[in-house]
């Protein structure tokens, strides 16, 4: 069986990027957009500091409004015990905590170094299982780092067993920059092979050099079954500069599925949803 599960990242990784500030009602109309074209998940906002990200401080009122269509995971992403509270009040599906591979990343977008991170993980990842919620663990930086360069497999392999031996459910690899291509992701994954199998992890690509979906193809060669998306390639992290978009998710389902990797999500659907949002985002005031 080769069916991939699509988790639809635009409404967070693609609106922290934009300058605008999308009016809530717009994002609400997005997630039902969204919510509606077969996608399994749905990373509906953060709960981050809106001093960090103030693209996306009307999380709690985006979840209390959008529509959920049964079977749909709404999750959400969190920082800290702080984010986790409001997230659970937000009836957030599933949980999502976020560390980097690299120290220099580390700091500059969760202010702390990687081992202060995954201590300030640690009740949230506890917390989150106590309310009966998944916990996914994302890694940034699995190839290169904007401030360290090149990250090797053993770092990415270190961080993965932490995060394994604290609780999470689900390994989620970033390619925050964009830097990875075909070889770099079977390096990334023989490396990790003793810590997780490609089969128990997402992967999460950045299109910033134009390889996202070449690696999206090798990726599911070698036994990847989840990956994340942007309708319309919206996103990136204001914390990693020169971060584009993510691969768009209309494109990633159509070649998928043409490479004998379906998945239920809708690239028609995807991509007018992403369109919608893109015209939104024009309008809205600098
Ligand atoms: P800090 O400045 O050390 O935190 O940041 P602090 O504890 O000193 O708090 C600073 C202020 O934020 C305080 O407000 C807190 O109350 C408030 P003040 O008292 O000054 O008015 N605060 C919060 N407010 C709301 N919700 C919270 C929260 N926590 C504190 N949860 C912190 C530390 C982790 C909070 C900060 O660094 C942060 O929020 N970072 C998030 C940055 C971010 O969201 N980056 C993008 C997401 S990661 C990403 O995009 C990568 C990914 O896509 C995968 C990939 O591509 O690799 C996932
Ligand atoms: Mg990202």
């Amino acid at each position: 069986m080769n069916g991939v599960r699509i988790t639809e990242v635009g409404p967070r990784d693609g609106l922290q990027h934009e300058k605008a500030l999308v009016p809530t009602d717009a994002k609400v109309a997005f997630v039902d957009k969204l919510s509606d074209s077969g996608v399994d998940e749905i990373e509906v906002s953060s709960f981050v500091s809106a001093k960090w990200i103030p693209q996306l401080a009307d999380a709690s009122e985006v979840f209390a409004r959008i529509r959920r269509v049964p079977g749909v995971v709404y999750s959400a992403l969190v920082p800290n015990e702080r984010g986790l509270d409001a997230a659970l009040a937000a009836q957030a599906d599933k949980i999502s905590v976020f560390v980097s591979a690299t120290e220099g990343f580390s700091q500059r977008n969760t202010a702390g170094t990687i081992e202060e991170v995954l201590l300030r993980l640690q009740p949230v990842i506890r917390r989150a299982h106590e309310a009966r919620r998944v916990v996914r663990g994302y890694i940034s930086c699995v190839v290169g780092c904007p401030y360290d360069g090149p990250v090797h497999p053993d770092k990415v392999a270190s961080v993965a067993s932490r995060l394994l031996e604290m609780g999470v459910d689900e390994i989620d690899l970033g390619d925050t920059i964009g830097a990875a291509d075909g070889a770099s992701i079977e390096a990334l994954y023989l490396g990790l092979a003793e810590v997780v199998s490609a089969a128990a992890t997402t992967l999460h690509l950045h299109d910033t050099s134009g390889r996202a979906i070449e690696c999206a193809v090798r990726a599911a060669q070698i036994g990847v079954r989840s990956f994340d998306a942007s309708a319309g390639g919206l996103g990136g992290c204001p914390y990693a500069p020169g971060s584009a978009g993510n691969v768009a998710t209309e494109t990633l389902v159509s070649v998928l599925a043409q490479s004998g990797f379906a998945s239920r999500a809708r690239a028609d659907q995807l991509r007018a949803a992403g369109q919608w949002m893109r015209s939104k985002i024009a309008s809205c005031p600098p």
